[in-house]
């Protein structure tokens, strides 16, 4: 039906004979001449309509409004010079159509097809094919397909091949929980959709393929927030022979790669690194925005003899006195103080003790230090003039999470993150954490991440102390991506198994297969998974992944367009021998 999109008309189609449909995106009546922009996905092209010149298409031209959809004919032409609009792509043409046809009408839609319209999420997400005419839209879905073309294209040419893994399988143990399945043919009993393709890459590792790599979609029902959703894309990666450093080169060289083509940041490389310990410490979370400094600094030995009791009573108690220094936090009100106080405690301290250091120190327990004490406090901090400390004293976790989470808080409301991409790796994760409310150690990455082969003793005797060959990648406190080097004997597998609290008899039945496969000849393997939405949301500047997947589900894990889920037939029911309760 046409010769060419409408974004791809320019000046040196001028004379052309040219065909275009698209939807209206405006309709200016000016008098006499109809201006109408006609969108499709390249872009939009001005179409104008003169009475005198072609009555029949100007009466079309009459009829149609918004979003109508149209096949438009006739000549190229160049724009009078005062016509001309810098700001488009095809602003130097437009097209005085000889005929116009209306292919469909269109209802006035619910809200504007345009960028940067307040529309709620909910309205936007139930007329989905709507908010996808957006051009910001379409542009943020062509560079995810961008993406992943590149991401094959470069994986391709370094041996990788992509090998596609079920959707309909048994639960894989990633942290979150599982979508289930029942199965029709054996009632009662379930498939679980995969949270990862993670024991299957490791299988096709058994199986000699080397290096696999699969744009895979992922299921977990787990609490959504900006950057999760229950079903979500990695770019999963396995490889055999390798070790960490093998594994890291090679996703830098990629990710570097990618982030070079589809933005115009640099990417410094290498990637800088920090393990674990020091990114909890510093930073308050295994995910530092590193975009800005305001490090979390130990102050315990500073105010081990304070007066301040909270202060010198921490160290006997095994605890910490940590604090941050805020540049510039002088200025900050009484009421802004009192709110961080608040958010502080919300997040789990007791209490914070905050300093302000003007033209002499104001805070709540200024009394009760010394000149020196402040001092050495100054001094440690590096305050300088009209900088603020807050400090928290209580257990390590507490008082790193707590000023973690103020930092970050307060780097956005200072805007002190500076522009660019900021790439981490970190590494050396300890292989378990106690979970106190399940009360048994669990695995920080996933049970078959490998341990650091020097403390392979220590497993079962202090597996708290047991690190693990494991790495994440960070850019802008972003996690965005997660691997390890894998176990692959049995015998380290079980042990493995043991610590997080399963039985022979639960470990064989939930994974005797991957035990039995191990048995085979498995060759030392390890790997990573990127999170897709994750990265395209970073590189197109979207607040959300909800902005770079075309169908997503809401915040409360629901699909307003199509009402998903929803109930079924009780025939359906039936036949998979399933009663509900509600
Ligand atoms: P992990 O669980 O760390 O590792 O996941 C890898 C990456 O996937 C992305 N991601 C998500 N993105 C959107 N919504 C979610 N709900 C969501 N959950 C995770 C993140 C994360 O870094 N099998 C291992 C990988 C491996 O060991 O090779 C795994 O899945 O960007
Ligand atoms: P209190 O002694 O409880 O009246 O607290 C005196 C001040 O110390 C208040 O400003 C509290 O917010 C603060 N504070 C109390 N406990 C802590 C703590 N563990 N860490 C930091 N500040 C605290």
């Amino acid at each position: 039906m046409r010769t060419h999109r409408c974004g791809e008309l320019g000046k040196d189609s001028v004379g052309r004979r040219v065909e275009v449909c698209g939807w209206v995106n405006r309709r200016r009546d000016h008098g006499g001449l109809i201006f109408l922009d006609l969108r499709d996905v390249s872009g939009t092209l001005q179409l104008v309509f003169n009475p005198l010149v072609n009555p029949e298409a100007h009466r079309v031209a009459e009829s149609v409004r918004a979003e109508y959809v149209l096949r438009a004919e006739g000549t190229l032409t160049a724009r009078p010079q005062d016509g001309i609009n810098p700001k488009l792509a095809t602003g130097e043409v437009e097209l005085y159509p000889e005929r116009l046809y209306v292919l469909n009408a269109a209802k006035t839609p619910p809200f504007y097809i345009q960028n940067n319209v307040d529309v709620d999420e909910t309205l936007r997400l139930t007329y989905r094919y709507l908010d996808l005419r957006r051009p910001s839209m379409q542009k943020n879905l062509i560079q995810r397909h961008r993406v992943v073309k590149m991401v094959r294209d470069l994986l391709d040419s370094r041996g990788f091949y992509e090998v596609e893994t079920p959707m309909l399988t048994k639960s894989t143990p990633e942290g979150a929980r599982d979508y289930l399945v029942p199965s029709r043919v054996y009632p009662g009993r379930f498939f679980a959709l995969p949270q990862s393709p993670q024991l299957f890459k490791q299988l096709l590792m058994v199986a000699g393929f080397d290096r696999y790599f699969q744009i895979a979609r992922c299921f977990r029902d787990e609490d959504l927030r900006a950057d999760r959703q229950p079903e979500f894309t990695q770019i999963d990666i396995e490889m055999s022979f390798v070790d960490m450093e093998h594994v890291l080169d090679l996703t830098e060289q990629v990710v570097a790669s990618i982030f070079r083509a589809h933005s115009d940041q640099p990417v410094p490389e290498p990637f800088p690194r920090m393990t674990w310990e020091e990114a909890i410490s510093r930073y308050g979370t295994d995910k530092p925005d590193l975009r800005f400094s305001m490090t979390i600094e130990d102050l315990t030995e500073e105010v081990a003899d304070s007066g301040f009791r909270v202060f010198s009573e921490a160290r006997t108690g095994g605890k910490k006195v940590c604090g941050i220094r805020v540049e510039g936090g002088a200025a900050f009100s009484r009421k802004e103080l009192d709110d961080l106080t608040a958010r502080a405690q919300e997040l789990g301290a007791k209490g914070l003790i905050w300093m302000a250091f003007a033209d002499q120190v104001r805070s709540p327990v200024a009394k009760f230090l010394s000149e020196a004490e402040i001092s050495r406090i100054m001094d440690r901090m590096r305050m300088n003039r009209g900088d603020l400390l807050l400090a928290v004293a209580d257990e390590p976790v507490i008082a790193y999470k707590v000023l973690g989470a103020l930092r970050l808080e307060l780097g956005h409301r200072l805007g002190l993150a500076r522009s660019g991409w900021q790439f981490l790796w970190v590494t050396h994760f300890p292989l378990f954490e106690y979970s106190q409310e399940e009360g048994r150690w669990v695995s920080m990455h996933h049970p078959f991440t490998s341990p650091v082969d020097d403390d392979v003793p220590m497993l079962l005797t202090d597996p708290g102390a047991v690190r693990a060959k494991a790495y994440d990648l960070v850019l802008n406190g972003t996690e965005l991506g997660g691997g390890s080097i894998r176990i692959h004997s049995r015998d380290v597998q079980e042990k493995v198994f043991t610590v997080l609290g399963l039985s022979p008899k639960e470990y064989t039945e939930k994974f005797g297969f991957l035990l039995e496969a191990f048995e085979y000849g498995t060759p030392p393997h390890g790997g990573i998974a990127l999170g897709l939405d994750r990265m395209v949301m970073l590189l197109t500047g979207s607040s959300s992944i909800r902005d770079v997947i075309a169908f997503p589900k809401t915040a409360s894990a629901h699909c307003p367009m199509t009402g998903a889920p929803s109930r079924v037939e009780e025939s359906q029911l039936d036949a998979l021998k399933l009663i509900t309760r509600e």
